[in-house]
């Protein structure tokens, strides 16, 4: 006993104690950002979490803005932390990706991602792989080739609505339908809902303690995930011998499949992928379309500017007759309910990197290897950037307003080399749906239903309202 003492002192408490004080003097020396590391180990975790469940979109961050200012340290979630709520730091993390910075994500995440997920990706693989998820998302591509399955299926979706929906639900779905779509030119089927229920598990996980042992959601998540990566390699097998046989589609998935200067992806390497794309575009665009519907519904004014300017677009069209590129193009007051709900309720609050090195930002030093959140959300929050920051108020974004933020203030979308590759679908996706639930319902929310932002940006009901069917009867 007396023996395994002494092994416990010489080789874990002692270099555990030189390690704590070779770390505190060094921390003394570099000059951290302002703040509070809290309790040994929790930090201020819990704080964190208790702060998220109140409808005050950012308590944490404000709290400790107020006491530090915009750079402050913290410690949650097991590790030092560097909070920017500074646009100029924000955007100085996101333009050196990969020299001072390098996003991190825990390991529970990669398992259920994939490794060769886009997200985790790192180096020139991640610039190839970058380059060509935005050359299957951009404007040219979404005008001449997915607007029209956008229109379709978004119509499609709301011609089932009657009395009460759960609108996060809904959106959800839709979204799922949209990128099948677009990623594998799947239409809706019982083959894609089977899928999106193991889906639905796998993101569940997501929002779960990662402990196998202690989590049934994360347990069902890794086995969820397995069957979707099961059933996405059948596709990826079958769609090689299509193309072997000289079969050409002009979806990602062929993308992926047509191996160029670099050499080919492997099965599992492209299953990742999309498993990735499908995780980065559901949870983000079916919460702003939920959220735009929850903001216009309380205030009534942008809902009739909004709705009018549909009914301009649908009355110089026919019946049932799809949306076009030059119809997006004039959904001007759209854009800014766009805007203004990406900046009032973004679920992405902020995003998470890791230091390569030690970086001197502001008189401050942020040592190398602590992680740093630069939060996008408390920017868009900020009083100083926004008038009445925390009143929905898309007149905010009219030109002729004058109330037009600074250039990079607003990053719903990120920037730099991790710039969303979605953030033009997204908006398309959003537009679309706007326009065919104003010109074809109208709606009162089925009861109260509170906006919380932890473990992530939702309504508490998901969103349930009470739909009628305007007079306009549309036939695909
Ligand atoms: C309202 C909807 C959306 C929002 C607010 C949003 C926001 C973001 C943000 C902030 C990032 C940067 C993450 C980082 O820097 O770590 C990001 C990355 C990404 N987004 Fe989106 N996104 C949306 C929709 C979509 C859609 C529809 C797609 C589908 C193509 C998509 C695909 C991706 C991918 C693949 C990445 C990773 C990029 C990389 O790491 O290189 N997103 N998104």
């Amino acid at each position: 006993m007396a023996v395994i003492s002494l092994y416990l002192v010489f080789f874990v408490v002692l270099p555990a104690i030189v390690l704590i004080a070779h770390w505190s003097s060094r921390c003394r020396r570099l000059r951290l950002p302002p703040g509070s590391l809290g309790l040994p180990f929790v930090g201020e975790t819990l704080q964190l979490i208790s702060a998220y469940k109140t409808e005050n979109p950012e308590p944490f961050i404000d709290e400790r803005v107020s006491r530090f200012g915009s750079l402050f340290t913290t410690h949650v979630f097991g590790e030092p932390t560097v909070f920017s709520v500074d646009p100029e730091t924000n955007r100085f993390i996101m333009q050196n990706e990969g020299k001072l910075f390098e996003c991190s994500y825990p390991g529970s995440i990669s398992n259920l991602l994939g490794k060769h997920s886009l997200l985790l990706m790192k180096g020139s693989l991640h610039k190839r792989m970058h380059s060509l998820t935005m050359s299957f998302a951009n404007s040219s591509i979404i005008r001449d080739h997915l607007l029209v399955d956008i229109d379709r299926l978004i119509r499609l979706n709301l011609d089932s609505w009657s009395d009460r929906v759960l609108l996060m639900e809904e959106a959800k779905k839709i979204t799922f339908e949209l990128t099948m779509k677009q990623l594998m030119s799947f239409d809706p089927c019982e083959w894609t809902e089977s899928l999106r229920k193991e889906y639905v598990l796998v993101i569940e996980g997501f929002f779960s303690v990662p402990l196998p042992i202690f989590s049934p959601t994360y347990r069902r998540a890794i086995k969820a995930r397995t069957k979707v990566a099961e059933a996405l390699s059948l596709v990826v097998k079958q769609r090689r011998k299509e193309s072997e046989l000289g079969e050409k589609r002009k979806d990602m998935l062929a993308a992926l499949v047509a191996s160029d200067d670099h050499g080919s992806f492997s099965d599992e390497e492209i299953v990742d992928f999309l498993v990735a794309l499908l995780v980065a575009g559901y949870e983000t665009t079916s919460t702003s379309m939920t959220l735009a519907v929850k903001f216009l519904t309380e205030t009534p004014l942008a809902l009739a500017q909004i709705t009018e300017e549909h009914e301009q677009i649908r009355a110089k069209k026919g019946e049932g007759e799809a949306l076009e590129w030059s119809d997006y193009k004039s959904m001007a007051f759209t854009q800014c309910v766009v805007n203004e709900t990406l900046r009032i309720a973004n679920i992405i609050g902020g995003i998470f990197r890791r230091t390569m090195t030690d970086i001197n930002v502001k008189g401050y030093t942020i040592p190398k290897g602590w992680k740093v959140f630069a939060s996008f959300r408390g920017v868009h929050l900020d009083h100083e950037y926004f008038k009445d920051a925390r009143t929905f108020n898309p007149w905010r974004w009219q030109n002729n307003s004058g109330a037009a933020c600074p250039a990079n203030v607003f990053t719903p979308f990120g920037g730099g080399q991790r710039l969303c590759p979605g953030y033009e679908l997204a908006r398309v996706e959003l537009s679309v749906f706007l326009h065919h639930l104003v010109t074809r319902f109208s709606w009162t929310p089925a009861g109260e239903d509170k906006l919380v932002f932890f473990p992530t940006t939702r309504t508490q009901k998901r969103y349930p309202i009470n739909v009628q069917r305007r007079d306009r009867v549309q036939t695909m």
